[in-house]
Parts: structure tokens; C-alpha cells; sequence
């Protein structure tokens, strides 16, 4: 009897520790989205200096904090003319901006250890990757029945799409990526931006006649839609022919056909990315996300970011129609706030330039792990590197990418994330990431 009650007593202990362990585990989930002092202090400490370097380096920009710990309004001086129109209101461009600036320290911040190329590994290990996905890659990807027949999908995928990641996070180090604005004709930075190590120009930017303003070098083009249907013309302006193409939209069978007719010898890649909800669409935003997921500094060159806009021109042909400069402005410089970019322009044209009040690396960091918090994002406070993944899969293969050859930087975050591959899932709200390891 008494080893009866003994019984009973001892289970319903462990009932209760059963019980215990599953509120402490279950508590701690949410302690995990918790603000610590610290990231607090490390979120309050990046606004203050945001503001700071905004005043020092925006030429007139002033960025006012918000109530909570996030919010910024970007604001003109009160003078500047709006040039702008949209096209369906017809109304003028504002001369204020509210962006959130943990949205934008967390998001960015991933990137830079993210894959943007798509691949054929991305697709396989998508769930219903070639069914959801893949087809929309492709133009008049609704004929093709969600490629109910794959075979006709991979085929038509199979110039442009990779087996595994050509390029890893950190494989150069200084990467400048050069926009089409007319401001590029008043400084000749040729020659220093055949200085960095990687080259992203876009779409059908000409280099010959140019090269004392724009540079020679290009290792990187990224295409819109227009420049992609015309493939031929773009592989005129490379005289190497080396230049690596990489398409921001769908891949078509117009381009199949001339790759393979011409031929183009050239690499052509498929952009992936990450969302950055309506601030960020454009191929110059697309260009510094390619930049930034690949080389440890981004700098920019001929986007229109200084005062006194007039009409945005190309520098190399007739006056066209831009969009939102103001937006850009103000969403370039928060960039570079952020630590992200740094801006070159006719009115920041020495270069060695120091952008003041910049943030150090470390207060980024803690930044980016208290917007995590703050946002719910997947994995948020934890360490393990692979804790951003929502999905896994194992990798097919090792990556071809030679490691042997890679720069010390890159080695180093391949270790740091165990040789996984990280790919930005394009709607996930609490931004999971798809990971191979
Ligand atoms: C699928 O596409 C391939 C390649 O175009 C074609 O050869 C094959 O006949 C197609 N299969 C079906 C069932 O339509
Ligand atoms: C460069 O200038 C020459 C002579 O005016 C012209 O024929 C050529 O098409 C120009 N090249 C480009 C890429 O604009
Ligand atoms: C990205 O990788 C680096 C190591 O290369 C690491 O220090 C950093 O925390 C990572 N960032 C994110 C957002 O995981």
C-alpha cells in the first residue's frame, strides 16, 4: 500500500515537473522577443546617431525620430521644389518620408549574407518550387500549366539557371555599382571607379566614349525587362564579353533564343531578393542588394541624390522619365546611415570622404538583433547562424565555387554559417530564409 501512495506521489511529481518544463520552454519562446536594457539602449543609440549623420552628410536632408523605437521622417528643407509628378494622381512628389528603420537594419543586414542568384537548387528545395514558382520566372509562364511538364520548364530555365550559387557572401571587397543619371557627367570618377574590385552597371549603360566619367570596368550588369528582351544590343556594349547578365524579371524565349544563336557566351543569371515592400523596386535598389549579398562595401555613382533636381537625364541619351528622386534620396542616404552604401556625387565627389556619425559595426549588429525582436522575425534571439531558416534541405552536392580561391573574408562566413546557403523567400512576412546545408 505504502509503495502504492509512493507510486502515485512520485508520478504526479513528475507530472508536475512535465508540466513546469513545458511553461518555462514555452515562456522562454517568448522571452526570446523580449527587449533586453541592452537592445534597447543599442536601438536608441542607432537612432540618435541616425539623426546625427543625416544632419552631416544629407545636404539638407534632416531625419525627425518618431514616437516608437523605429519610426524616422525623412524631411527636405522646406525650400526644395518638387519636380516629380506621378503619373496617375498627377500630384507632386512629397518632401517627407517615413521609414522604419528596424525593417530596414533587419532586412538589409540579411542580405548580406544571403544568395541572390537564383538556382536550381533554390527551385528543387522550394516547396512546390517548380509548381509556384519556377513557372513564374518564366515569360508567359501561365501557358505552361504550372509547368505541369517539367521537362519543358527546365528546359527553358536551363541557359540561365545554376545548379548551385555562383557567388558566396564577401567574395570581393570593395564593389561600386554605377546608375545611369546624367549628374555622371560632371565628375570624371573613371578612374576611380575602375578601382574597386567589382563593377555593377545597368542595363544598357555605354562604357566606350564614357570611360573618363563612368570607368571601363564591368563585371556585373543587371537587366530590366526591356534590356533583357534586347540581349543582343546589351552584349555589344561589353567588348570583353565577360560581363556576367543578370536579369531582374523573367527570362523569355526571345532571350533563349538569341543566347543560344548568337551566342552568348556571357554568364546570364536570374535575381533573386528580398522584400522591401514598395521603397525598394527599381534596378538601382535591386543593383545594391546584388552588391551588397556579394561584397563586404557597396558604393554608389550616378544616381541622382544631390539637392536641385531638375529632369532626370541619362547620361548618355535624351531626357527620360525617372521616378521619385526625392523617395530615392532620401531612401539612398538612409543607406548609407545605416552603414550600408556610400554615396559619390557631384556635390560628394572626394573620395576619400568620411560619412560622419555612421554607425560602427558592433551597434549594427545589436540594432539588427533588437529590430528582430521587435519585428518577430523568424528566429529572432537566437545565435545559431541558421536560426533565420524556416526552410532546410540538404544539399544535393558540394558547391562548385572553388573555396580554395576565395578571399579570407568569405572562408570566414562560410565557416560562420557552416556552408549553408541562404536564400530570401520573396513573401514571407516574418522573412524566413531557405537554407542548404
Ligand atoms: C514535355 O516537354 C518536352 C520538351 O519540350 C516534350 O518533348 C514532351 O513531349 C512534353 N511532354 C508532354 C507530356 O507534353
Ligand atoms: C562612340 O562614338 C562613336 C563616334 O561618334 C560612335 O560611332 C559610337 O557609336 C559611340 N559608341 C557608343 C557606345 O555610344
Ligand atoms: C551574417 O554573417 C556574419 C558572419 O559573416 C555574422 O557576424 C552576422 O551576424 C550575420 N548576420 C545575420 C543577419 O545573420
Amino acid at each position: 500500500m505504502r509503495l502504492l501512495q509512493l507510486a502515485f506521489v512520485v508520478s504526479v511529481l513528475f507530472g508536475l515537473v512535465a508540466i513546469l518544463i513545458y511553461i518555462i520552454g514555452v515562456s522562454d519562446l517568448y522571452e526570446t522577443h523580449r527587449l533586453t536594457e541592452e537592445d534597447e539602449e543599442a536601438l536608441h543609440s542607432l537612432r540618435t546617431g541616425f539623426q546625427k549623420c543625416v544632419a552631416a552628410n544629407g545636404l539638407g536632408l534632416k531625419a525627425a525620430l518618431g514616437k516608437d523605437y523605429c519610426q524616422v521622417t525623412m524631411q527636405f528643407p522646406a525650400d526644395t521644389i518638387p519636380k516629380w509628378k506621378d503619373t496617375k494622381t498627377g500630384e507632386l512628389e512629397g518632401l517627407s518620408y517615413e521609414f522604419n528603420l528596424c525593417e530596414a537594419v533587419a532586412t538589409w543586414e540579411q542580405v548580406r549574407n544571403s544568395t541572390t542568384i537564383l538556382t536550381r537548387e533554390f527551385i528543387d528545395s522550394l516547396p512546390n518550387g517548380w509548381e509556384d514558382y519556377a513557372w513564374r520566372r518564366i515569360n508567359k509562364g501561365d501557358r505552361l500549366n504550372r509547368c505541369k511538364n517539367k521537362t519543358l520548364c527546365v528546359e527553358k530555365l536551363s541557359l540561365v539557371l545554376p545548379e548551385t550559387p555562383p557567388y558566396v557572401p564577401r567574395m570581393f571587397r570593395r564593389c561600386a555599382v554605377i546608375g545611369n543619371s546624367g549628374d555622371l557627367l560632371k565628375t570624371r570618377f573613371g578612374k576611380e571607379i575602375d578601382g574597386y574590385d567589382a563593377v555593377i552597371r545597368e542595363n544598357g549603360a555605354p562604357i566606350q566614349n564614357y570611360t573618363d566619367y563612368v570607368g571601363k570596368k564591368c563585371t556585373f550588369r543587371l537587366l530590366n525587362r526591356g534590356s533583357a528582351k534586347a540581349l543582343d544590343k546589351v552584349v555589344e556594349l561589353d567588348e570583353s564579353r565577360k560581363e556576367v547578365l543578370i536579369i531582374k524579371t523573367t527570362i523569355h524565349d526571345a532571350m533563349n533564343q538569341m543566347i543560344r544563336e548568337i551566342p552568348i557566351k556571357n554568364h546570364v543569371y536570374l535575381l533573386l531578393g528580398a522584400s522591401f515592400g514598395s521603397a525598394a523596386k527599381g534596378t538601382g535598389l535591386k543593383a545594391l542588394e546584388f552588391g551588397l549579398s556579394i561584397c563586404d562595401s557597396v558604393d554608389m555613382y550616378g544616381f541622382t541624390v544631390d539637392p536641385g533636381y531638375k529632369e532626370w537625364t541619362r547620361y548618355f541619351s535624351e531626357a527620360r522619365q525617372g521616378h521619385t528622386p526625392l523617395h530615392g534620396r532620401a531612401y539612398y542616404q538612409m543607406m548609407e546611415c545605416l552603414g550600408l552604401i556610400k554615396i559619390h556625387s557631384p556635390l560628394r565627389a572626394d573620395p576619400n570622404r568620411v560619412v560622419q556619425w555612421v554607425p560602427e559595426r558592433s551597434l549594427v549588429t545589436a540594432a539588427r538583433i533588437a529590430s528582430e525582436k521587435l519585428l518577430r522575425r523568424v528566429g529572432a534571439g537566437y545565435v545559431d547562424p541558421l536560426r533565420m531558416c524556416s526552410i532546410v534541405k540538404k544539399q544535393i552536392k558540394l558547391k562548385l565555387t572553388s573555396f580554395l580561391s576565395l578571399r579570407r573574408a568569405a572562408i570566414d562566413h562560410q565557416k560562420y554559417v557552416k556552408s549553408a546557403t541562404m536564400y530570401p523567400l520573396e513573401r514571407s512576412p516574418r522573412h524566413g530564409m531557405l537554407c542548404t546545408v
